[in-house]
């Protein structure tokens, strides 16, 4: 069986190509880091036209790298939301003509289903396994029990992990995304600020908070006046820091939470941008040591947006036989728990 992915709900323009037998046969990608760079930060109707300049040049180039005709493909996924709205509508528009035009069955899929389950293309990880995904949009924990099935124990109430990362980096002057150059600028660091707060850390409840994290920060630098490079990166490491100590603490206490209601819990996997940052992979590395617990990071490439992870998600769903309807409406609020209390970080947000 061979899927063919399609990713359009931020600024990575995407297509990839996978097998059943977790093959990745082409996995492109096309960043639009210039084209938002000058606006430090994503701007929807530039990231919207940015997508359907290249997409059916992605496919096509991914398709020739894979070596295969639309005929050997046996199903078009695309990602059906959360997201930007225009670049979800492009992604989705562009998969349902292929699936149309060739006769092959389209499947929308959840972003966030992508990064829930990429952890079994590349390291085939059992149900049930806890996840943290953390990204620019989203931050919870979620007990993957199956295909379609999660369990959210908790999110941000406020701002997602790399949000934070990244409003962090525009108060620092650092440059854009803000999560790779904070962890550039604090790998500089001679003695990070350590009397940051670490938000909710200790509370019972699993919920996630960053923004008293980026109030504090700036209150610092306003108490520390013109900053040279070593204060910046100082900061930079404080920051980042408190961040990850946020995030472990609440994935310690979440690691107890899914033991007690699944016991056969099988793994740590963390997924999403920030899962990039090698701080926090070598701390949730070191948590599901001491819990006895496997630990699985998807390589860098797979961790950011990515193409291959929507075909893999869409292929789990056709074998398991369901398609969408060619009328599917893309949805840019589509959480993975509907059932969970609405909010920030938890694909409620546009
Ligand atoms: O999953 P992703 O590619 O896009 C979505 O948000 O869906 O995640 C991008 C986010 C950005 O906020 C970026 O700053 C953050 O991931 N990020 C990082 C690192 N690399 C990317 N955050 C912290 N450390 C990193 N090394
Ligand atoms: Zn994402």
């Amino acid at each position: 069986m061979i899927v063919l992915g399609i990713e359009s709900s931020c600024d990575e323009t995407a297509a990839a190509l996978v097998t059943e037998d977790r093959h990745i046969l082409a996995d492109l990608v096309a960043a639009q880091l210039e084209d938002h760079r000058p606006y430090g930060g994503v701007v929807p109707e530039v990231a919207a036209r940015a997508h359907l300049d290249r997409l059916d040049k992605l496919v096509g180039q991914a398709m020739r790298e894979a070596g295969i005709g639309f005929v050997e493909v046996d199903a078009v996924a695309a990602t059906g939301g959360p997201g930007l709205i225009g670049g979800v509508i492009v992604g989705v528009m562009t998969a349902k003509a292929i699936a149309l035009v060739h006769d092959k069955p389209f499947i929308a899929v959840n972003h966030l289903e992508g990064h829930a389950l990429t952890a079994r293309l590349t390291d085939d990880t059992p149900f049930p396994y806890l996840l943290l995904l953390v990204s620019g949009g989203h931050c919870q924990l979620l007990v993957v029990e199956g295909v379609g099935r999660y369990r959210r124990l908790g999110a941000t109430i406020d701002d997602a992990a790399g949000e934070a990362f990244d409003k962090a980096a525009k108060l620092l002057g650092l440059g854009y995304p803000g999560g790779p150059s904070i962890e550039r600028a604090a790998r500089a660091a001679t003695q990070p600020v350590m009397d940051l707060p670490r938000p909710m850390k200790g509370r019972a409840e699993l919920n996630f908070s960053f923004s008293g994290l980026k109030t504090a920060l700036r209150h610092k630098m306003e108490e520390l006046g013109a900053l040279d490079d070593d204060a910046r990166a100082n900061l930079a490491a404080g920051f980042q820091i408190a961040a990850v100590e946020s995030l472990v603490d609440r994935t310690r206490r979440a690691i107890v939470a899914a033991r007690a209601s699944h016991p056969t819990l099988s793994a740590l996997v963390v997924a999403g941008g920030v899962a990039a940052n090698s701080v926090l992979r070598a701390e949730l590395e070191s948590c599901a040591r001491d819990a006895r617990l496997g630990f699985v990071a998807p390589p860098l490439r797979l961790c950011t947006d990515n193409a291959a992870m929507i075909a893999w998600a869409g292929l789990e769903r056709f074998r398991l036989g369901e398609e969408s309807p060619l009328d599917f409406a893309p949805r840019p609020r589509w959480p993975l728990d509907e059932t969970a209390p609405k909010l920030a970080g938890a694909g409620v947000k546009a």
